[in-house]
């Protein structure tokens, strides 16, 4: 089906996934939807939240997708319950923080590290209730204002912010969960401070359910080229290309 695969995010850090995405679907066609008028969503409180994740979804389903892809934690672990409710025909795809794969992979000390909103909400704590083993410890930490400072490429507030963050984690994690898609982006920065940790996202997973549920669902295209249109809310611009 030559329908699109409409991505959203508040700002640049759903290319991770979509990156992720087109590696595994080279002849689908994209749009991604890009709220960075609205960035951080981490900070937003819920009903903006659901305002403004709502009115994103409208807009790529108005643009001819055949499939959303929340590449937010944030967004999905406050919103897609409720867009699923609303949008009962349409197929989401959510990107939640990968406490199962490392809770899975039995790692014991798992530091998970995501916006505000969503270390906040009850999905993160279902995850982790559904997931931990008694002998595994799951520390929550809050990147606040990270992922602001990834979309604004501000270097300096980086290391601030990951300077704070090593010194209130009194301890040395197994492995670190990055529960955010602007996070990926700054993987060295936080490699040099948790220089013995694993690093998981849930990317490659979320590319793999992409996949198996436009098969499910017949809905394969085989004749787009990985075309990509950007749509960013606070540029008003529409731009292409087939990186
Ligand atoms: N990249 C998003 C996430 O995965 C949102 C970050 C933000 O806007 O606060 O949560």
């Amino acid at each position: 089906m030559n329908k699109k695969i409409g991505i959203l995010d508040s700002g640049i850090g759903g290319t991770t996934i979509l990156s992720k995405i087109k590696e595994l679907l080279p002849k689908e066609d994209y749009i991604y939807y890009k709220d960075d008028k609205n960035n951080p969503y981490g900070e937003k409180n819920d009903d903006e939240l659901q305002k403004i994740v709502r009115t994103g979804v409208k807009f790529l389903l108005s643009n001819d997708c055949k499939i959303i892809v929340l590449a937010c934690n944030t967004a999905t672990t406050k919103c897609i319950k409720n867009l699923r409710a609303e949008f009962k025909n349409t197929i989401f795809i959510g990107t939640e923080p990968a406490i199962k794969v490392a809770c899975d992979n039995n790692y014991k000390d798992i530091l998970v590290l995501a916006t505000e909103a969503t270390i906040d909400s009850k999905r993160t704590m279902e995850l982790i209730k559904q997931n931990k083993k008694d002998y595994q410890e799951v520390t929550l930490i809050k990147g606040k204002g990270l992922a602001h400072a990834i979309e604004m490429n501000n270097k300096e507030e980086i290391t601030r912010i990951l300077k704070d963050i090593r010194k209130q984690v009194k301890f040395n994690p197994d492995v670190i969960v990055l529960g955010c898609t602007h996070y990926p982006l700054i993987i060295d920065d936080i490699k040099y401070f948790f220089k013995n940790a694993d690093i998981i996202d849930g990317s490659d997973g979320v590319a793999r359910q992409v996949k198996r549920l436009l098969e499910e669902n017949n809905l394969l295209n085989s004749k787009g080229n990985g075309k990509v249109e950007y749509f960013s809310t606070k540029e008003k611009y529409a731009s292409q290309n087939n990186n």
